[in-house]
């Protein structure tokens, strides 16, 4: 295999960066400029945030409406690429304020999980007495040093309380969980800097050897609650939504896909708000299995013409700290949302996470996913086939025809659609297009 040698890249300017990839081949002149492109902002951020940046990857930013949250309208800003979820979260809120019902959430806990791991215990029920015995003595200890900060804005340190884990060579594991408020933080960093400061303390008290010292994603401890309720309903259709729920509730397989749909909604707003998708993406998942089953993060029934939605998933997000504030996009989006709180975000993605899911079970209950997907995803396919502006509008007639009989559209047919097109444009008739080939 070919070696790449990249040493010292990281020290290189931007400009000798791509010097080096164009003389490796990996990039060309044009790639060059399309990268240059993509800096539109004032102060170049990449170069702050990440190591070996080259530029930007622009993503489109837009905005949900029709959301009414808490009995207050909320303009939900997404950044994302999947054709779909701005226009489906968009009509799905629109039917829930138009059947007269409500979307209510609420953040019902608010604590960060950080964890240091004690490996192979000498004496468990000592190491579980002294953690259990000192717990409000080292919650004191932080917030009078490492966690003071965060103590004087209301939050800090709130407990120390001890596990023991049978490992799979029958030796038993501690580990001391510390819960941590961390205000408007997302707080990885002082959960992790509390944890590293508490080992050796702990180390001492218990006379146990300790490692690793991480916050965990599987923040059960920050939790939000939201609830979606839609009145005048028809039997039908409620019914089918509930059974759709009952799949998603009994069958993992059915319950990954139904719990990507609402993370589709979620993971847009984390983004727009430079938020750590990823760390809600684990949290949320590892949740949802935390009874040995692997489940659906929500549950839909339906009674007499009023169907429910339920969910209580772990957000744990940031409005100050990482990029939140550093990133232009991500203070328009607070701004957009007009808020500046943790617990709104967090009430703002659980929302759209529901309603997201309830546009998915109502598409894929009725007319089923591939209409609202794949009209959408026609511009893009005539994009990707290549056609210009004057051609765009007559190919995608044409492979609306073709998905209205034959149920499915690609890329292959784009590029046919554009090339018979072109060819009548050639031939002066610009006129319908007849033909609709059967495959
Ligand atoms: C696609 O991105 C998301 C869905 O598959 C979700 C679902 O099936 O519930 C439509």
């Amino acid at each position: 295999m070919d070696e790449i040698d990249l040493k010292g890249f990281s020290k290189l300017s931007r400009k000798e960066r791509f010097q080096k990839l164009t003389q490796l081949g990996l990039i060309s002149k044009e790639d060059v400029k399309l990268l240059l492109k993509s800096n539109f902002l004032d102060k170049d951020l990449a170069e702050d945030f990440i190591e070996n940046s080259l530029g930007y990857f622009p993503m489109p930013f837009g905005i949900v409406t029709h959301m009414n949250i808490n009995s207050k309208d909320v303009v939900v800003p997404m950044a994302v690429e999947e054709t779909s979820i701005i226009a489906a979260a968009s009509k799905t809120a629109k039917w829930v304020k138009s059947s007269g019902g409500y979307i209510r959430a609420n953040r019902i806990s608010k604590e960060g999980l950080g964890q240091i791991q004690f490996p192979v215990l000498t004496n468990a029920e000592t190491f579980v007495g002294i953690v259990n015995s000192n717990s409000a003595q080292w919650v004191e200890l932080c917030n009078d040093s490492v966690s003071n900060t965060l103590f004087k804005r209301g939050g800090g340190v709130k407990n120390f309380s001890p596990r023991v884990l049978k490992r799979e060579d029958g030796k038993l594991m501690g580990v001391v969980h510390v819960t941590v408020d961390t205000c408007e933080a997302m707080g990885a960093n002082i959960i992790n800097q509390v944890c590293e400061f508490m080992r050796a303390v702990i180390e001492e008290a218990t006379a146990e050897t300790g490692s690793l010292c991480i916050l965990s994603n599987l923040v059960d401890t920050n939790l939000t609650k939201v609830e979606v309720v839609l009145e005048n309903i028809e039997k039908t259709l409620g019914e089918k939504i509930e059974e759709a729920s009952i799949f998603a509730e009994t069958d993992p397989y059915r319950a990954a896909t139904n719990n990507k749909g609402i993370m589709n909604a979620i993971d847009s707003v984390l983004i727009a708000t430079g938020n750590d998708w990823r760390a809600v993406e684990a949290g949320v998942h590892s949740f949802t299995n935390k009874d040995g089953k692997y489940t659906s993060l929500s549950k839909w029934r339906y009674k007499e013409g009023k169907l429910k939605g339920e969910m209580t998933l772990p957000i744990s997000v940031g409005t100050v700290g990482g990029v939140t504030r550093l990133h232009p996009f991500a203070q328009l989006s607070m701004k957009i949302m007009g808020t500046d709180t943790v617990d709104k975000l967090c009430e703002v993605c659980a929302s759209v996470g529901l309603v997201q899911n309830l546009g998915a079970l109502r598409a894929l209950t009725t007319v089923g996913i591939i209409e609202g997907h794949m009209k959408l995803h026609i511009k893009n396919l005539t994009l990707s086939a290549g056609a210009k502006e004057t051609e765009a509008p007559l190919v995608q007639k044409k492979l609306e025809e073709i998905l209205k009989l034959t149920k499915r559209i690609s890329l292959s047919q784009a590029i046919e659609a554009l090339s018979e097109v072109r060819l009548r444009i050639k031939e002066g008739s610009s006129g319908g297009v007849k033909d609709v080939p059967s495959k």
